[in-house]
C-alpha cells in the first residue's frame, strides 16, 4: 500500500514540479528552498493535487485548527484509489507515522497518548539529563580532538550526543546503538514524498530491522525493567503493545534524526556568519539565541502535512475537504510579517523562539525542550573548548527532502 501511494505521490509531485508548479517543485527538490516564489503565490497556494502555505498565520492556524488533521496520509487521491490502497494495505504496517504513532492519530486518541507519555517525560526527568549531556559532551570532545586534524562534527560529536540522550532514555544499550543508528538512518526517508523504488526498500529494511529489535527490547524490559521512561511505560501498562511498541519506535526515530542537524546546522550557519560567531565567542550565555535562531533559519523538519476534514475557506481560497495541506515549517520561518529581515541570520533576534520549527498545537513536539537543552549545552561546550574551530571543507547533505541537515561536516581548529 506504501509503496504504491509513494509511487503515485511521486509520478505526481514530479510531474507537477516540471510542469513549473512552485509547491510540487518544493516538495520534489532537495535544494534549498525558495519560499518567496511561493510567498508571491499569498498565504495559501491550492494545486490540483494538494495546498501549501509558507504564511505563518495560516500556518499556525491550520495546525491549531479542528478541521484539519493528520489524516490517512492520502490526501487527495480519488476516492476509488483510496478503497484500492485500503484493500491492499498490509495489516501490520507499523511505522513512527502510522497509527498509533501520538504523529498519526488526532485528539481525542492523541490526548489520552500524549497524556500517558507526558507522565513519564516529566520536566524532572528533562532537567536531570543536563549533568549527563554535559558530561558526555565533555567526553566527545576529549575523544575528537580537531587539534589533531578534521574531524567529521556529525558522526563525531552531533550524532553521538542525541543517540546518548535517547538511549538513556529508552534503556538501548551501549552494544545495540550502532546498530539502531544505522537503521533509523535508513528509515529516515519515511517522511519524505515520492520515494523511489530504492529509497522505499531502504527504508523498509531500516524499519524491519528496529521493529524487530524493539519487540526484543521490550520484551528485555518487561522481565528486567530499568530506571529509563520506556520501562516506567512498560511498568504502567496503561499503552497496550502495539502502542508501546509505535511510541518508542517514534522516540526512537523522533530522538536520533533530528537533533543531530539541528547542532550540525548551528555549526555550519555559525561559521557562514563570522560576525555572528564572533558575539557568540564573546558571550556564551548567546547559546539560547543560536540555538532558537539556527531552528528558526535552518530548521531539521522542513515541513509537515495536515488534511482538511471539511471543505472550508482559508485566507480567501477554497481549501476543498480531503485536501493535504503542506505546512512549510521553513517557510513560515521566514515570514516577513513576524521576523524582521527574515533571510538575516541573527543570534540576538529578539522573537526567534515564535518560530514553528517545533510545529504548534496537538503536535507540538514533545521533545522540544530536550533538544534545546542537548544543542545548549553541545554547542556550548563545543565552541568553550574550541574557540577557533571552523568548518574545513564543504559538507555533504543529507538525502532526505523533509529531515534537512548534514550527513557529513569537517571541521579543524
Ligand atoms: C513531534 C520537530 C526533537 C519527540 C515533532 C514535530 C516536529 C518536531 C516538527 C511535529 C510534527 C507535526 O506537527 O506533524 C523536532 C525537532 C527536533 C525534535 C526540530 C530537534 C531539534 C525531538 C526529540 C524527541 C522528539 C529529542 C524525543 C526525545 C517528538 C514526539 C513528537 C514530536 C514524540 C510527536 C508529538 C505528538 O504528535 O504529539 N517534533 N523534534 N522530538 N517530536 Fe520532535
Amino acid at each position: 500500500r506504501w509503496a504504491l501511494s509513494q509511487g503515485l505521490n511521486r509520478a505526481v509531485l514530479s510531474g507537477m514540479s516540471r510542469r513549473g508548479d512552485p509547491l510540487a517543485e518544493m516538495m520534489w527538490s532537495r535544494e534549498e528552498p525558495d519560499y518567496a516564489r511561493l510567498r508571491e503565490r499569498g498565504p495559501i497556494h491550492v494545486n490540483p493535487f494538494m495546498a501549501g502555505t509558507v504564511s505563518y498565520t495560516v500556518a499556525n492556524e491550520i495546525l491549531r485548527s479542528s478541521d484539519f488533521g493528520v489524516g490517512d496520509g492520502q490526501g487527495e487521491l480519488p476516492i476509488a484509489l483510496r478503497w484500492l490502497l485500503g484493500k491492499v494495505s498490509a495489516p501490520d504496517a507499523l511505522g513512527p507515522v502510522d497509527p498509533p504513532s501520538l504523529l498519526a492519530v488526532d485528539p481525542p486518541l492523541h490526548t489520552r497518548y500524549r497524556k500517558q507519555v507526558s507522565k513519564a517525560f516529566t520536566a524532572r526527568r528533562i532537567g536531570s539529563m543536563a549533568e549527563m549531556v554535559t558530561a558526555v559532551a565533555g567526553d566527545l570532545l576529549d575523544d575528537r580532538d580537531p587539534r589533531r586534524g578534521p574531524v567529521d562534527i556529525i558522526e563525531g560529536y552531533a550524532a553521538r550526543l542525541p543517540i546518548a540522550v535517547i538511549a538513556e532514555l529508552l534503556g538501548v544499550p551501549e552494544s545495540d546503538r550502532a546498530d539502531v543508528l544505522r537503521w533509523g538512518d535508513q528509515a529516515a526517508a519515511i517522511l519524505d514524498p515520492g520515494l523511489s523504488w530504492r529509497d522505499y526498500s531502504q527504508v523498509e529494511s531500516g524499519m524491519r530491522s528496529l521493529h524487530e529489535w524493539f519487540e526484543g527490547h521490550v520484551r528485555h524490559l518487561r522481565s528486567a525493567p530499568g530506571d529509563d521512561l520506556l520501562s516506567d511505560l512498560v511498568i504502567a501498562g496503561d499503552l497496550d503493545d502495539r502502542e508501546l511498541h509505535a511510541l518508542g519506535l517514534l522516540l526512537l526515530a523522533a530522538g536520533f534524526e533530528t537533533t543531530v542537524n539541528l547542532i550540525g546546522n548551528a555549526v555550519a550557519a555559525l561559521d557562514a556568519h563570522p560576525s555572528q560567531r564572533a558575539l557568540f565567542l564573546d558571550d556564551p550565555s548567546l547559546a539560547d539565541g543560536v540555538v532558537e535562531e539556527t531552528l528558526r533559519w535552518a530548521p531539521p523538519v522542513l515541513a509537515t502535512v495536515r488534511q482538511a476534514y471539511v471543505a472550508t475557506r482559508v485566507a480567501g481560497a477554497d481549501v476543498a475537504r480531503g485536501t493535504a495541506v503542506a505546512v512549510l515549517l521553513g517557510g513560515a520561518n521566514r515570514d516577513p510579517s513576524v521576523f524582521t529581515d527574515p533571510d538575516a541570520y541573527d543570534i540576538t533576534r529578539p522573537n526567534a523562539d515564535q518560530h514553528l520549527s517545533f510545529s504548534a498545537g496537538a503536535h507540538f513536539c514533545l521533545g522540544a525542550s530536550l533538544a534545546r537543552l542537548e544543542a545548549r549545552v553541545g554547542l556550548r561546550l563545543l565552541y568553550e573548548r574550541y574557540p577557533t574551530l571552523r568548518v574545513s571543507g564543504p559538507g555533504l547533505r543529507r538525502p532526505t527532502r523533509i529531515l534537512r541537515g548534514y550527513a557529513s561536516l569537517p571541521v579543524t581548529v
